[in-house]
This record gives C-alpha cells, structure tokens and sequence, in this order.
C-alpha cells in the first residue's frame, strides 16, 4: 500500500485533535483511503508548549518550509494571512494537495490559491473554513451545482451564538457568557474577531463565492458584531416572540439601477421565534439555503470546536488523498460568474 506524507501546520485546538486522529486512526483511514497516511511532522512555534492532547515530541519542529518540501498532503491550521498563504504557495509547488482551515486567509485570497491549485492539478480544500463540521461547502458546491441558490442565511459563528443565547435563555452577561465560550475552545485565540462579526464575514465571503460561482472578497461583506446588543435588546426581543441572532446573509437582489446583485453581510437579526434558525441553541451552527428548483434547505452542527472541526479536516484530507491513490487531478472552484456585489446601502 502506497504511503502519504502529511505535513500538519499549526497544533492549536483544532490541530492537535486532527494529529490525534491520524495517530490513532491510521488503520482505518488507510483501508478508507487505499494509502496510509504518515504524519510526518508537525510545525509549531513552541514544540514545548502545553497541549489539551499529549503528541509524540518527535513529531514537532519549527520549520514549517522544510516539513512542507516533500509532503503529499499539507494541512494548514495556523491561521492568520502569513506566513499560511506562502506555506500554502510552496505546498502547491512542491505538488502537494493542501486542507485548510484557515478563514480569514481563504475569504481574502481564494480564487487566487484555487487558481494556482487547479494549474498544477492539485486539490485545494477548506471545508473546515466555514460551520465547522456541517459539510456546507461541499454541499453547496457539488450538490448544488446544477440549482440556482438565491439565498444564503447562516449562524456560523459559534462563539457569538453561544454569547447571545445564553444572554437569551439565562440572562447571562454578555461577558460571562463570552468568557465561557472561550473555556469551551469555541472563540477565537482573540475572540474580537467572533464578536465584532469578522469570523462571520469571512465565512459570509466564501460561502458567497462558492454559492455564486462569483469571487466575494472580504471587503465585500459589510460587518456588524454583536458588541452593541445589550441585555436589555435581548429581553424586548424575546417580549416580542422575536430573538436575536448573528447571521451571514448573501442574496440575490437588485440595486437601485434595476440590476441584479449579491449582497453579503453580517449582522444582528431579529428572527421569529419559529424561524428554524431561531431553535439553535449554544455554539451549534446552521445553514439555511434557498435556491430555485431545491427549495428551502437547512443544515445544522457543531460549528467550532476542536473536534467536530477536524472531522472536517479529516474529510477533506480522506478525500485529497484518495485522489493522490487513483491519480485525478483536483479542481476546486468555479468562480466564473459575473456577478457583482451590492454594498447593503444600495438596496
Ligand atoms: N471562533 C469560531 C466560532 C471558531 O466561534 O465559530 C470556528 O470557526
């Protein structure tokens, strides 16, 4: 049986339990995957930090170039812009098939590394990048490829779900519950992204490219976080049979020239209380799509959180690998469209 070099970047909450899994699942994943999947090493800035699961010593090292030169399968988790999107640069060179984790990176720079990815034949996944364990992406992606989606409305923040359903259900602080969520491994190492929206749109972005074969960037998305909802919103709107939830909205509509658009956006809505979106509770994510022939849609699971994140990690690697096995060339992305995005003043 053909073996494949994993090279793992970043051994955070998400990475450690994605080494795990590599470890203790090897058996299985080979049988799966027709190759075994060698964890060659595992790139980190401190090889002697504390770690929520204990991983042979062995494995670490601080040079994430060296452990990326002759790998078959790189996974990205370190997040942040740099040095990710170089590693991942080199990573395609090398001719290696990369998974990603990394939002903030993919909702900036994703038709350009997909591009790069599909030259050299490679695969580029991400589904770990948005809604944690649902396989959203793929979904919207693939299985929705030959619809029309008109709309995209999501909870896929974790963090803030948690914060703004404890402060419903419990008339917790916003604080309190935000500090919670944190223990939970939920937030953000600075949870500022999570609350001031920046998570959500960055998954708003990607989540508009892949639903409107159309590169959203980042700047696309206008962002409202939830640092301006106050206790006492959240009572008048539970008073009104209505509650308070961060959503992700891309949508077909129509500017004020008449022309059709996209607009992408994040902020605090109020919803029904029978809205489906509206019965989900702590850090659970969900998905609710519309398009033309498939009608309503909706997809719900953990959103964060070490382990339900790796599942998705590891599907995407099962996946990237299983097309190494049989020699088919990835292809990642569609953006071919035209769309274009309507800022939310516009409509
Ligand atoms: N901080 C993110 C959340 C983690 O709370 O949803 C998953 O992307």
């Amino acid at each position: 049986m053909k073996t494949l070099k994993v090279a793992l970047l970043g051994c955070g909450n998400v990475g450690s339990h994605v080494a795990r899994i590599l470890l203790d699942d090897a058996d299985e994943l080979a049988a799966r995957t027709g190759a075994r999947l060698e964890l060659v090493g595992i790139a980190v800035r401190s090889p002697d930090a504390p770690r929520d699961v204990q991983l042979p010593r062995g494995l670490f090292t601080t040079d994430a170039e060296e452990l990326v030169r002759g790998a078959d399968v790189v996974i990205e988790l370190m997040g942040g812009l740099e040095p990710a999107g170089t590693l991942i640069r080199q990573a395609i060179a090398g001719g290696a098939a990369v998974v990603s984790g990394n939002k903030a990176l993919l909702a900036r720079q994703l038709p350009e590394l997909s591009a790069l990815a599909d030259t050299a034949g490679l695969q580029l996944s991400y589904e770990a990048a948005v809604a944690g364990a649902i396989p959203i992406l793929r979904l919207i992606r693939d299985s929705l490829s030959g619809d029309r989606v008109t709309k995209v409305m999501g909870i896929v923040n974790g963090t803030t779900n948690y914060i703004l359903d404890a402060m419903d259900s419990t008339g917790a602080q916003f604080a309190d519950a935000l500090a919670e969520a944190q223990r939970l491994g939920y937030a953000e190492a600075d949870p500022t992204a999570d609350i001031e929206g920046l998570d959500a749109a960055a998954k708003a972005a990607i989540l508009a490219t892949l639903s409107f074969h159309t590169p959203f960037d980042l700047g696309d998305v206008h962002c409202e976080g939830i640092t301006g909802v106050t206790a006492a919103d959240v009572a008048a709107a539970r008073d009104a049979g209505m509650v308070i939830k961060l959503l992700a909205i891309a949508e077909r509509v129509e500017g004020s020239g008449g022309e059709e658009g996209i607009c992408v956006r994040v902020h605090p809505t109020l919803l029904s209380r029978d809205h489906p979106l509206a019965a989900v509770h702590g850090a659970f994510n969900a998905v609710f799509i519309e398009a033309e022939n498939a009608g309503e849609l909706m997809f719900y699971g953990q959103g964060a959180g070490g382990r339900p994140t790796a599942s998705a990690i590891l599907g995407d690697v099962v996946s990237a690998a299983r097309r190494v096995v049989v020699g088919g060339r990835g292809r990642t992305e569609t953006t071919t469209g035209n769309v274009r995005a309507v800022p939310i003043d516009d409509i």
